[in-house]
């Protein structure tokens, strides 16, 4: 429906593991970990296609022609959600440089509120990828990518999250040609404070137990 601008990772155990994170019984500490691994698992697609370069190492035995990743990386958490998903992608690269872009939902409009924003200097340069577990209305991530955009960060920006909403899809697809989402599942819709259902409860409150 959304052609290949909307990539949904369907693999066995990031489904299995996205059904451990729904239950309302996991742990605080528990479903910490699930999203820092989902993002993990995630961050592997969403950087399949990065640039590599040749480079020439010295095995103990031979020289050998490698390929390296050829362009560094900024992961950009929507507070206070996305900072879960940081580590999972650090792991997998643990030279990224990590921005933070705050915004707030307010509980009335639903619109989205910039409270904060620290980005790397030369975040232009990076691949950029925007995290927040719950793509809901889509507010504020259009709202951070339309930052990303005003601090020069061109061509595509990868938002990776855990569970969407289609109206958040579609806002967020409608907002900018160049992005790219990532979700383990797209779920039926939002109810009538916007949140996502079935969903996975506020994710927020969930990783620094909150609730
Ligand atoms: N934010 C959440 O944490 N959960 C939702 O369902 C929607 C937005």
């Amino acid at each position: 429906m959304w052609g290949d601008r909307v990539r949904l990772i369907d693999h066995p155990m990031v489904q299995h593991k996205l059904s451990i994170l729904r239950d309302k019984a996991t742990p605080s500490k528990q479903f910490r970990e699930l999203v820092r691994e989902l993002a993990l698992f995630e961050g592997y697609e969403a950087m399949r296609d990065l640039p590599l370069s040749e480079v020439d190492v010295e095995t103990p035995l031979a020289p050998a022609t490698c390929r390296r990743v050829a362009k560094q990386v900024a992961v950009v958490p929507i507070l206070r959600a996305g900072l879960g998903m940081v580590d999972g992608v650090l792991d997998l690269v643990p030279a990224a440089r990590v921005g933070h872009l705050g915004m707030y939902r307010d509980e009335t409009t639903h619109r989205p509120v910039a409270y904060y924003a620290k980005l790397p200097d030369d975040i232009a340069e990076r691949v950029v990828i925007v995290v927040d577990p719950m793509l809901a209305t889509g507010g504020s991530a259009a709202a951070a990518i339309a930052y990303l955009r005003e601090q020069g960060v061109a061509g595509v920006v990868r938002l990776m999250v855990i569970v969407a909403a289609p109206q958040g899809v579609e806002a967020v697809l409608a907002s900018d040609p160049d992005v790219e989402i990532y979700a383990c599942a797209i779920d039926e819709r939002l109810d009538e404070n916007a949140y996502i259902l079935p969903g996975l409860g506020d994710a927020g409150d969930r990783i620094f137990g909150t609730e």
